[in-house]
């Protein structure tokens, strides 16, 4: 499925065994803290260049939601990539097509922000992200196109692995997209049981569900508080170059 050239997409990620990926659900438990390294333990162990996330998760769980402050620019800003590090070896791919997320450093955790953008972000976000050295690259006018994102990611920064983290959203775009090539999945022996809350695939209603996708079982292991770590390929899914 991967002739073009684009980083491996591995999902990685968290669930109940309904399949929920909200951890505010049962974190505050008093069994909750059990599970709470997981997700980076298991992370690491796959020495990936770069992790994707999508905006709310960002806003959520790394940009404390901070507001950022546009500055008009003196000149009209052009549109095409910016490198914010080059130097950088390690990335965090953050998807903001409007150019919403607030930074107050270009890393987090010591891996290099670079911003998926859309061109009708406006010259004062750009400038906003020049200033504080943070990347950023276009994939697609007014909605994002996750093929030319990743072909950017593979030609610009030495990235040839993408963890991608979620949320449930940003999954469904790259399973119905064709865009996974494997699946590294730690469900917990928790159910979840709330009604109408984010999966581990979620595809919007404004956008063609594509069919199905078939992974294949690769590994499976038991590990820590009765987690099961499964490793999956893909076997079936839309032709990523199609
Ligand atoms: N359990 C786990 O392992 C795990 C891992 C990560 C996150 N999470 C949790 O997941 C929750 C958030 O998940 P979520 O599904 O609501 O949000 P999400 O996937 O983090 O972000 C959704 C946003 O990403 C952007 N996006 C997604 N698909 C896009 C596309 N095709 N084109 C352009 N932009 C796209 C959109 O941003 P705009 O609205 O700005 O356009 C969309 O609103 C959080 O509570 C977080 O803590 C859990």
């Amino acid at each position: 499925m991967k002739d073009m050239n684009r980083p491996k997409v591995i999902c990685h990620m968290l669930t109940t065994l309904d399949g929920k990926i909200i951890t505010e659900h049962w974190r505050n438990e008093p069994w909750g803290n059990d599970y709470d390294s997981l997700f980076e333990k298991y992370h690491k162990t796959f020495n990936a260049e770069a992790w994707i996330l999508g905006r709310v998760s960002l806003e959520k769980d790394f940009s404390g939601g901070l507001q950022p402050e546009p500055i008009e620019p003196e000149q009209p800003i052009k549109r095409e990539p910016f490198i914010g590090d080059p130097d950088a070896k390690s990335f965090a791919i953050a998807v903001d097509r409007h150019g919403k997320l607030g930074w107050d450093s270009n890393e987090i955790d010591g891996d290099h922000i670079v911003e998926l953008l859309t061109e009708q972000v406006s010259d004062a976000y750009l400038n906003y992200l020049q200033k504080r050295k943070i990347s950023y690259l276009f994939a697609g006018n007014e909605e994002l196109d996750f093929k030319i994102a990743l072909e950017q990611l593979a030609n610009l920064f030495p990235i040839k692995t993408l963890m991608l983290e979620g949320g449930g959203h940003l999954n469904g775009s790259f399973l119905n997209e064709g865009m996974i090539d494997e699946l590294s999945l730690l469900l917990i022996p928790v159910a979840d049981g709330t009604a109408q809350t984010t999966s581990l695939f979620e595809v919007n209603k404004n956008q063609l569900k594509n069919p199905a996708s078939l992974f294949k079982l690769k590994d499976v292991k038991q590990v820590e508080a009765g987690t099961l770590w499964m490793r999956y390929s893909i076997q079936k899914t839309k032709n990523a170059n199609g």
